[in-house]
């Protein structure tokens, strides 16, 4: 495996092949957890991994320098993910001083126990000479926690972006241009639907801050180094960060008896008419790491639910609780769904649609019990409606 980025700069992670939960995202292929050493006069570990990794990374670090030789350790983000491994790495380097920014400092003190610890903390577009080289940090808050931060090898041109670009990816490979990179691009998807959509505003602007940088390579925590094909992600950020809508429609749906299963149907009928994409997802079937995915560059939504308890559907609630969180931007949409006595499941899916300031395409849309050829027909022409608005899209 090919594991230099440039002379003397190594990736030093952990691939996780195994993991398949990562706080509820659904990791289909894995992950890594990306650290990078920079030799020189002085050394510097760009990151960490999580915690039952760190001997790994520490044996990576090895086959370079001894572990004494490691000057720097640098934390641009202190989420277990790439922080954990840090009280085992900072007990095995002795010589090493922790460089984090102050907000991360203080997170990192919330999370473990860091008396015996030299650090130091550096401010934003600070600079450090490590000898032939220079490290320096922006901070890039809410990229995606408060304290984040990525740092850049000047003389390289190389961007350590932490989160940023990265994908739940676990390969051989460690550059985009030795991978498939439809696989690299999808898991990117995912990853920025599941993590980064809610911040779109801060990713704005620290692409606007860093946009004058020279990128060799873009370096993020997980998944492959950017080197061949900066410009496709770059374009895809662009378009994921302001959550721009494809001629798409999505409709989700939770059935009991098949009721609100026959309304989606019809729905999905109805907009197949006009020529956009369209996607009908049953939530008890898919994922909500997948729905977000294909929510994020929808036009349109629809959710149906069923009513059971006088409430919503319990995995419907779940997936709009979640997709409501992610808050995508910027979508048109109704709610659906077939009941007995009471309409409860499509008005609480569509105070979860009013939540997420999708704009209404109708009023909605309920029948008692099985459908009937007038109420299928009105599912139809909320299908047409929501095509409508992805085909202005
Ligand atoms: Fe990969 Fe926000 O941690």
């Amino acid at each position: 495996m090919n594991t230099t980025l440039t002379d003397n700069v190594f990736w030093v992670g952990y691939i996780d092949w195994a993991v398949r939960d990562f706080h509820g995202y659904k990791t289909g292929r894995g992950s890594t957890y990306n650290a990078y050493l920079v030799v020189d006069e002085k050394t510097a570990l760009v990151d960490a991994v999580k915690a039952p990794y760190a001997a790994a990374l520490l044996e990576q670090i090895q086959s370079h320098v001894p572990l004494e030789k490691v000057d720097y350790i640098v934390c641009n983000h202190a989420e277990p993910d790439h922080s954990g491994g840090l009280p085992a790495v900072m007990r095995a380097c002795p010589n090493a001083t922790l460089l984090c920014n102050a907000k991360c400092k203080d997170a990192l003190d919330r999370h473990y126990d860091t008396r015996d610890w030299k650090v130091q903390v550096v401010a934003d577009t600070e600079t450090l000479a490590l000898g032939r080289r220079t490290l320096q940090f922006f901070d890039t808050p809410m990229v995606h926690w408060p304290e984040s931060m990525v740092t850049y090898l000047v003389d390289e041109g190389i961007l350590f972006s932490m989160d940023a670009f990265g994908q739940h990816y676990a390969s051989g490979f460690r550059f985009d241009d030795e991978s498939d990179l439809c696989e690299v691009m999808q898991e990117a998807k995912t990853y920025y639907a599941n993590i980064v959509l809610p911040y779109g505003r801060p990713v704005a602007a620290a692409l606007a801050r860093l946009g004058g940088l020279t990128l060799n390579m873009v370096a993020p925590s997980h998944g492959v180094i950017w080197r061949s094909h900066f410009d496709t992600i770059l374009a895809a950020y662009q378009a994921w960060m302001v959550c721009k809508p494809a001629r798409k429609v999505v409709i989700a749906y939770c059935s009991m008896w098949g009721s609100t299963r026959a309304m989606a149907e019809a729905v999905a009928a109805g907009a197949q008419e006009l020529p956009v994409e369209v996607k009908l997802i049953n939530v008890d079937a898919t994922h909500d790491t997948q729905i977000v995915t294909e929510v994020m560059d929808c036009a349109a939504f629809a959710a149906g639910s069923a009513t059971l308890n006088m409430g919503i559907m319990p995995r419907m609630a779940a997936t709009l609780t979640y997709l409501r969180g992610l808050k995508p931007l910027g979508k048109a949409g109704f709610a659906f769904g077939s009941h007995g006595w009471a309409a409860k499941g499509s008005e609480e899916a569509a105070r979860y649609l009013e939540a997420m300031q999708m704009k209404p395409v109708r009023e909605p849309l309920a029948c008692r019990f099985a459908p009937d050829a007038a109420t299928l027909e009105a599912c139809r022409a909320a299908g047409r409606a929501l095509a409508e608005v992805a085909q202005r899209a």
